[in-house]
C-alpha cells in the first residue's frame, strides 16, 4: 500500500507532529544534506508530518525552488536507503519545499521570509539554525527587526555553542534577547539516539535498577565513544575544538547526566533538566595534580583502517604541522553526591579508532561473600552493558553455572540480552535526528539541552582546560586504527580495572 493512501488517523495522534513552518537557515550545509532532509523525509514517509507543514530554504546561493527540490531529491537518494525511498513520498515530500536566497547577516533580505508567512496563519514557525554559532545572534535579531517572528516561533540551534563558559553565555544572550528559553531547542543529537532514550526507560521503570543504582551497588561506570573517521576534512572547525569540546562537552556529558541523575518526579522537560543539571554541577572539577593520574590526551599519527592506511593528524589537508589539539582524550571523574560518591566514572573518546562504537557498561559491585571457586573470583560482577551504536541492545552480564555432569559448580559468564534489532525486527530505529524533529515540532522540550546545563558543562570543561594550558604538554601519539595512547589503558589499570572489551 503506497504511504500516501495510508489513513493518517491510524497513527496515534500524539506521535503526529503538529502542523508547522520550518524556515531552515544553512539549507545547503553538510548537516541539511545528510541529516535534515532525509530525517524531515522519513517523518513524511512514517505520516507523521502533518498535511501541510511546510518547508523554507534559506541560504545566500543563488537557487530557486526547483533548482533547490532538485538539489534536495539528490540528497535523498545518496542518504535513504534505496528499499525506503518510495516514490509518492518523495513527490509529497519536495512539494513542501521552498528556497529563498538570504544573506543572514544582512537585515534587508529577510522581508523574503517574512512574506513568505504570509499566508501561514497560526501555524508556528520553527527557526532551524543549521549555520555556525559565530551566525546565531544576527539572525535571530533580524529575524525579529524585519518583523518575521511572532509569539509562536520556536529556535532550534545546534552545537557547539561556544569555546568555553564565556562565549557560551555571549551566545545564548543574543538568542536570549529574541526567544525566551520555553521556546528555544538545543540539540544534542545524542539525545535523540533511542538506547539513550532508553536509558530513562530502563533506569526508571524497572524497579531491580531503581534500587541498585548508587554507589552501594555500583562500582564503576565506563563510557567509550569511539570513532573510526578522522576529522573528516574539518580541521578549520577541529582543530580549534578538540575533542574534549566536540564530544566530552556534550555527548559524553550528557550521557553521564542520564546515567547519574536522580528520578525525576514525571516526564516533563524542566523535572528532567532540574535532575541533570545537578549532576553537571556536581562533577568534580579538575585540578592540575589530577592530569598525570586521571587524564590522557591523545593525537592520531598515521596507521590503518579498514586495512587501508591513513594519514596522520598533522597530515591531514589544511594541516597546521604544530598543532597541539586533541583528537582523543580518557579521563577518570566523579559525581560528587551521596548517590556516586566515590565511584569513578572513566570516559574516553577518540577518532581514527579500530571500529565505531559508543557503549555504556555498569559495572556492579562484587557479593559480599563469595562461596564458589575460588580461581573464579574474578568474574563474580554483574555487568550492564548499553550499546548506543552499532547493534543497539543492553546486555546484562550474569553468572550462571555451567551445564555438564563434570562441571560441578563452575560458573559461566553469559549475558541476558536484549537486541533491539532483533527484538524490534519490524520496527526501523530512527535516527536521532527524526526523533529530535518531531519533538520540536510538537514543542516538547524535553530532549533538548537547556541553558544551565551548556553553561554548568562548559564550566567543568573550562577547569581542565586551563590546566592543560597550565601544563602545555602535547598529546600523546597514538597510531590510528588502535584504541588510544596506552597511557589511557594505564589510566584504567591504575585501580586495578581494564576498559571492557567484548566488541
Ligand atoms: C558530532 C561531532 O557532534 O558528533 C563529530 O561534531 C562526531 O565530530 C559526531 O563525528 C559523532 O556522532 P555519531 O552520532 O556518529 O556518534
Amino acid at each position: 500500500m503506497s504511504h500516501d493512501k495510508r489513513s493518517r488517523s491510524s497513527k496515534l495522534a500524539d506521535t503526529l507532529g503538529s502542523d508547522v513552518d520550518f524556515v531552515l537557515f544553512g539549507a545547503l550545509g553538510d548537516l541539511s544534506q545528510r541529516k535534515l532532509y532525509p530525517a524531515l523525509y522519513q517523518l513524511d514517509r512514517e505520516n507523521l508530518l502533518a498535511e501541510s507543514t511546510r518547508l523554507l530554504g534559506v541560504a545566500r546561493q543563488d537557487f530557486d525552488t526547483a533548482g533547490f527540490r532538485a538539489r534536495v531529491e539528490a540528497s535523498l537518494k545518496e542518504y535513504i536507503k534505496r528499499d525506503e525511498l518510495d516514490a509518492d513520498v518523495v513527490e509529497r515530500f519536495l512539494d513542501r519545499l521552498d528556497y529563498r536566497c538570504v544573506d543572514a547577516t544582512q537585515v534587508e533580505g529577510y522581508a523574503s521570509i517574512r512574506d513568505w508567512r504570509q499566508d501561514a496563519g497560526d501555524r508556528p514557525m520553527v527557526v532551524y539554525l543549521a549555520v555556525g554559532a559565530s551566525l546565531y545572534g544576527d539572525i535571530c535579531r533580524h529575524l525579529e527587526d524585519s518583523g518575521s517572528l511572532d509569539d509562536s516561533a520556536r529556535v532550534v540551534v545546534e552545537k557547539p555553542i561556544g569555546h568555553d563558559l564565556e562565549s557560551s553565555a555571549e551566545i545564548n544572550d543574543a538568542i536570549g534577547a529574541v526567544f525566551p528559553e520555553s521556546r528555544i531547542y538545543r540539540i544534542d543529537h545524542y539525545l535523540g539516539k533511542e538506547t539513550v532514550q532508553n536509558l530513562i526507560a530502563l533506569r526508571f521503570a524497572n524497579p531491580l535498577f531503581g534500587t541498585q543504582w548508587n554507589q552501594n551497588h555500583i562500582s564503576h561506570v565506563e563510557v567509550t565513544v569511539a570513532e573510526k573517521v578522522g576529522i573528516e576534512g574539518r580541521w578549520g572547525y577541529f582543530d580549534q575544538a578538540g575533542q574534549l569540546r566536540d564530544m566530552v562537552q556534550n555527548h559524553l556529558l550528557q550521557l553521564i547526566c542520564l546515567i547519574a541523575m536522580d528520578p525525576p518526579a514525571n516526564l516533563d522537560a524542566d523535572a528532567i533538566r532540574d535532575e541533570k543539571v545537578k549532576v553537571l554541577k556536581a562533577l568534580k572539577p579538575f585540578t592540575d595534580d589530577m592530569l598525570g593520574t586521571d587524564v590522557v590526551r591523545g593525537q592520531y599519527i598515521a596507521g590503518t583502517s579498514d586495512g587501508k592506511s591513513v594519514p596522520g593528524y598533522l597530515e591531514e589537508p589544511d594541516a597546521n604541522t604544530a598543532s597541539h589539539t586533541e583528537t582523543f582524550v580518557a579521563m577518570k571523574t566523579e559525581v560528587s553526591n551521596w548517590r556516586w560518591a566515590g565511584v569513578p566514572f572513566y570516559l574516553r573518546t577518540g577518532k581514527r579508532m579500530p571500529e565505531k562504537l559508543s557503549q555504556i557498561v555498569i559495572h556492579f559491585r562484587q557479593q559480599p561473600h563469595y562461596i564458589f571457586d575460588p580461581d573464579q573470583r574474578s568474574l563474580a560482577a554483574n555487568k550492564l552493558v548499553i550499546r548506543l551504536q552499532p547493534d543497539e541492545g543492553i546486555a546484562l552480564q550474569v553468572l550462571t553455572k555451567d551445564s555438564g555432569l563434570d562441571k560441578g559448580m563452575r560458573l559461566r559468564p553469559g549475558p541476558l540480552h536484549l537486541d533491539f534489532n532483533n527484538a524490534f525486527a519490524k520496527t526501523r530505529i530512527p535516527d536521532a535526528y527524526e526523533r529530535l524533529l518531531l519533538e520540536v515540532m510538537k514543542g516538547q522540550q524535553y530532549l533538548f539541552v537547556r541553558r544551565d546545563e551548556v553553561e554548568h558543562a562548559w564550566k567543568w570543561c573550562d577547569s581542565l582546560i586551563e590546566a592543560w594550558q597550565e601544563r602545555d604538554e602535547p598529546p600523546r601519539r597514538y597510531p590510528s586504527g588502535s584504541w588510544g595512547p596506552v597511557a589511557s589503558i594505564a589510566m584504567i589499570s591504575q585501580d586495578g580495572r581494564s576498559w571492557y572489551e567484548d566488541y
